[in-house]
């Protein structure tokens, strides 16, 4: 429990510090053209929900999940604020992750929970995509977390959601001109299959 209230404040004191949504992750400024037309999203560990936001503005109906009650409450401001509906929940979810079969898309961005990938694969509809980016540890600045356990190991997002197919992969590592391309992070768009 301690260590639960922990990590919800400091969440909270981040996300009460951050000027705006965030940014919409790369993998979803790169590849809205394979989204549905319709169907259920799900932006998990949404954070102020910048990709729920765009997400919605696609014309999906969006649920958002994040332990931090600031994080959702903003969320719900923001969504008000441009006339868009989302489900935005305080939900731990590794605690509770999401049911079987009750998404076409699930959207994460900088969270990285590997034992919940079962679960997530499990939450897709059959043809549903997952929408995965977070840090690799491959990479050319010193963004993101320090701990190695909290960044990506080479191609690791492959072999975690090996179960899905693979429709977009995108991991540049330190190849060639470092000074271009989409650094320090992994990409993911990934179908289930059926
Ligand atoms: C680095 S932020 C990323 C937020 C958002 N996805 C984005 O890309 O802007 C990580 C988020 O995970 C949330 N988080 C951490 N542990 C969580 C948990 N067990 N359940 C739900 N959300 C969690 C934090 O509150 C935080 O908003």
């Amino acid at each position: 429990m301690t260590e639960y209230l922990g990590l919800r404040d400091k969440w909270n004191q981040r996300h009460l510090e951050a000027a705006d949504a965030g940014r919409v992750a790369y993998v979803l400024q790169e590849y809205p053209h394979l989204l549905p037309p319709s169907g259920r999203a799900l932006d998990l560990a949404c954070g102020r929900g910048a990709n729920a936001l765009r997400l919605a503005a696609c014309g999906l109906e969006v649920s958002a999940w994040d332990i931090s009650p600031v994080a959702i409450d903003r969320l719900k401001a923001e969504a008000q604020e441009q006339g868009l509906e989302i489900a935005a929940e305080v939900r731990d979810v590794i605690a509770c992750p999401p049911p079987e079969n009750t998404c076409d898309v699930i959207m994460i961005s900088y969270f990285l929970e590997r034992s919940l990938a079962p679960a997530i694969i499990d939450a897709l509809r059959p043809g549903g995509l997952l929408y995965y980016e977070t840090f690799a540890r491959l990479s050319v600045s010193t963004c993101g977390p320090a701990n190695p356990a909290y960044r990506l190991a080479d191609n690791e997002l492959l072999s975690l959601f090996e179960a899905l197919q693979v429709r977009c992969y995108r991991e540049e590592a330190v190849l060639g001109d470092t000074s271009r391309g989409v650094r320090d992070v992994a990409m993911l768009v990934a179908q289930k299959p059926g």
